[in-house]
């Protein structure tokens, strides 16, 4: 029994890694179900105001998950998800309090994507950016709150066989609202509750983390 135990134990450490650092020029690369869970400075209030930017890059012609923020109660509570629709084209689709919104992406080229959402519980105003271009924006869950303690991870939808092929950077949050329309290098990036400078995170199963090697046009870095 104890040496069952063992074996686990290695198995598992062998395929998992956290880490604290600033990924500045770096890529997380995600196959075959790997996806990455972050450790996230908890707020202690329910959010109001929320931004999320990424970068993502993939090939796949399934559904992807990009973002997923489950509390104990709502696994659906923000969750990012990308498909391919049968019309060829993006689609982004965001939940906010388990409730989903849908946004057509403009162009249907393989490349890089930057996307940032805000949403304000106020009005419950879903505004989805690509690539700095803003798109027509939803009304979702006004005068829901956020709910604290939240596991976020990377590539997966939690409590879903929904995951990630692809590349994944740049990835911030902001438990205010910021303006989606900025360049990326003028972020107010020391704010946030997620940040790509300072990523503390686990990698579960096949995700590597290495140098960008492209040179992305809708992604600079
Ligand atoms: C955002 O989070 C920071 C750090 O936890 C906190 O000091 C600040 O008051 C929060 N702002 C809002 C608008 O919730
Ligand atoms: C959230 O944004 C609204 C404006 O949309 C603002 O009135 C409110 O004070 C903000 N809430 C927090 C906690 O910052
Ligand atoms: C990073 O995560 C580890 C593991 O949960 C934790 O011990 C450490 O305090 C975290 N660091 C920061 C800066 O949040």
């Amino acid at each position: 029994m104890a040496a069952w135990w063992i074996c686990v134990l290695l198995f598992a450490s062998l395929s998992e890694t956290s880490l604290q650092e600033n990924l500045r020029g770096y890529s997380l690369i995600f196959s075959r179900k790997g996806y990455v869970s972050l450790e996230v400075d908890q707020p202690r209030e329910l959010l109001q105001n929320i931004t999320i930017c990424l970068c993502s890059f993939s090939d796949s012609q399934s559904k992807q998950a990009l973002f997923s923020y489950a509390t104990k109660d709502q696994d659906k509570e923000i969750l990012i998800y990308k498909a391919r629709g049968v019309d060829g084209f993006w689609w982004y689709t965001v939940y906010i309090g388990g409730t989903a919104e849908y946004f057509r992406v403009p162009d249907s080229y393989l490349d890089w994507q930057r996307i940032c959402i805000t949403w304000a519980s106020e009005t419950g105003v879903l505004s989805l950016s690509m690539d700095r271009n803003l798109l027509a924006r939803k009304v979702v869950q006004p005068g829901y709150f956020i709910k604290p303690h939240a596991l976020v991870q990377l590539g997966r939808a939690h409590h879903e066989d929904i995951f990630f092929h692809g590349e994944i950077h740049q990835v911030h949050m902001w438990n205010y609202t910021v303006n989606i329309l900025l360049y990326p290098s003028e972020m107010p990036y020391l704010s946030s509750m997620i940040s790509w400078n300072n990523m503390n995170y686990t990698t579960h199963g096949n995700v590597a983390v290495d140098y960008i090697l492209s040179s992305p046009q809708s992604c600079p870095f």
